[in-house]
């Protein structure tokens, strides 16, 4: 009798487990796979008809009020929406149109506190952010990636507050929302330039190993100088006359310092800084002081929840594939002329003397890209996601000249990708992820129309007064531009508004 109730109870215990566990289960992936489903609201597509796009942009706006009222009445079924899981992308089953949708609904979307937003200990919005906890400081990635067309740039009012103490604006350093636009095609000629320096120093090992003696050249990518490099009989190498890059020799395109090589481990932090969001990646990978020191007892019976908040699973590892995805597929800038004769003259004028005054040695017109091919490995499994972008993503994307097929994309960029010291009125008060306080990345050109106001904290309102601010390397291209008359500085102007973003109707 007493050992029948003994089972009676132990069954009772068993069963409550497993009903816990399911129960866990549906928070985190179960659900996912039943309910993300793309709304069809953002389209890569950008009619060049006008009414076309009108007409796009308004029935957009009705599924847009349409998903409102679902989510009034079912909270949450937004979110649900985008919860993509990995397997699905790695068993090939989404195609790279649906990536972008649940990409861009996750960029739109608002995160909730039942999603996951902030965490124990910060659980509201606060405008500085703390160390690599980040604050958060917004409720999603479109209140600061928002001007001059999808995912462009923020303006100062939109500034974030990095790596402080939580409280004090002067503690943390300050920095502008920069647009996406480009930035799978900006990663690729990253990747390129990294794979042809990695090959130099090898080459250059190899060398030194032969003639037993040192060895030293110039490292060189895509017409872009790095400095030198010296090797050692022994195969030790000398990095001190490096110039722009790190001693890794991976050129970092992305943040303001260029401190990192991927989308997709800036999307992460993205996510953890401004909003709170933990990757799954994250928890399981991340270091106790990013990700949070909650949450991390008895990891057997109850999933991971480092940031305290109650919410686990915040994000999948699909929608941190998704989210890089639709980053990567970001439309390409443009170059939009004048339509006034005259200032067109003055386009070709000022054209040449961007050239002429030495603003190309940095910010370099074209690079020139071999593929387009954009490759994600999967951290999971096996499997690598690959998309070409120039037939996937966002309008304008990149194409070859139709008599030419075999030859290079020209990536008209306006940035060497480098490192640069641009003088006093560009230089932090410290250090940040390791890059020094006085270097920052030659920023891209492109769509600088669209891109107000400028520098990495915003502080230039217009375009002279951000070249101005220019000193270091650039002293001497400074003093030209600043010697021009007024009438060669306005082509110099004229020059610099055409580089823009495709016309469209309506920016969400
Ligand atoms: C509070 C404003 C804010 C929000 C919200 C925000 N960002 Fe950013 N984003 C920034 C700032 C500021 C930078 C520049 C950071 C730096 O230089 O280190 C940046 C940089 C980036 C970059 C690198 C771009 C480049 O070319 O250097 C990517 C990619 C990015 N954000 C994606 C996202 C995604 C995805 C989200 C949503 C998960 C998001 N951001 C939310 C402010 C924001
Ligand atoms: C030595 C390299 C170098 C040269 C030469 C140079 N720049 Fe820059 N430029 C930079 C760097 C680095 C920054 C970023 C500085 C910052 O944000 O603090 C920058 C920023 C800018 C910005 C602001 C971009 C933005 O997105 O906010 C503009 C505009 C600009 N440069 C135009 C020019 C023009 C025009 C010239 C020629 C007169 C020129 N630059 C010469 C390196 C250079």
């Amino acid at each position: 009798m007493k050992f029948e109730r003994f089972l009676i109870a132990g069954v009772a215990v068993f069963m409550a487990i497993m009903w816990g566990r399911a129960m866990f289960d549906k928070r985190g992936q179960g659900v996912a796979d039943s309910t993300a489903r793309t709304l069809g609201i953002y389209s890569p597509h950008l009619p060049a008809n006008q009414r076309e796009q009108a007409r796009e942009s308004l029935a957009a706006d009705a599924r847009r009020r349409e998903h409102r009222f679902i989510e009034a009445a079912n909270p949450g079924s937004l979110m649900a929406s985008t919860r993509i899981e990995q397997e699905a992308i790695d068993a090939n089953t989404v195609p790279p149109a649906d990536l972008y949708q649940y990409g861009a609904q996750l960029f739109h979307y608002r995160f909730r506190r039942a999603d996951g937003f902030g965490s124990k200990d910060a659980p509201g919005l606060r405008r500085v952010q703390t160390g690599r906890r980040g604050g958060p400081d917004a409720y999603r990635c479109a209140d600061c990636h928002r001007r001059g067309g999808p995912a462009g740039a923020g303006d100062a009012a939109d500034n974030s507050y990095l790596d402080g103490d939580g409280d004090d604006v002067r503690s943390a350093l300050e920095r502008n929302p920069p647009p996406l636009t480009g930035a799978g095609v900006i990663e690729l000629l990253a990747r390129e330039m990294s794979e042809e320096l990695r090959g130099q120093r090898k080459a250059l090992v190899a060398g030194a190993e032969q003639q037993g003696a040192r060895q030293r050249r110039e490292l060189k990518s895509k017409g872009v100088s790095f400095g030198f490099l010296s090797a050692m009989p022994n195969g030790a190498v000398d990095a001190r006359e490096l110039a722009g890059i790190d001693p890794d020799l991976v050129v970092k395109p992305f943040g303001w310092k260029g401190h990192a090589s991927t989308i997709r481990e800036f999307v992460e932090d993205e996510l953890l800084l401004h909003h709170g969001m933990e990757s799954d990646f994250l928890v399981r990978h991340g270091s106790p002081d990013r990700i949070g020191r909650y949450g991390r007892g008895n990891s057997n019976s109850r999933p991971l929840d480092p940031d305290g908040d109650g919410v686990p699973h915040e994000i999948t590892e699909g929608q941190v594939t998704a989210l890089t995805m639709f980053v990567a597929m970001q439309e390409l800038p443009e170059v939009g002329m004048p339509n006034n004769p005259a200032r067109v003259a003055d386009w070709t004028n000022g054209q040449q003397l961007f050239d002429k005054i030495g603003c190309a040695k940095c910010h370099t017109p074209s690079l020139p890209l071999r593929s387009a091919i954009y490759t994600l490995p999967s951290r999971d499994r096996r499997t690598v996601l690959s998309i070409d972008l120039a037939k996937h993503g966002a309008d304008r994307r990149l194409s070859k000249p139709a008599t030419d097929k075999n030859s290079d994309y020209l990536v008209y960029l306006y940035s060497d990708l480098k490192r640069h010291i641009v003088g006093p009125n560009l230089r932090e008060a410290r250090p940040y992820r390791g890059v020094s306080a006085a270097k920052f990345r030659t920023p891209p050109l492109w769509g600088i129309a669209r891109s107000r106001p400028y520098l990495h904290d915003a502080h230039a309102p217009e375009l002279e007064v951000a070249i101005l601010e220019h000193s270091g390397e650039a002293q001497r291209s400074r003093d030209a531009f600043a010697a021009l008359n007024e009438s060669k500085r306005a082509k110099l102007r004229v020059f610099l508004t055409s580089l823009t973003r495709a016309p469209r109707i309506v920016s969400p």
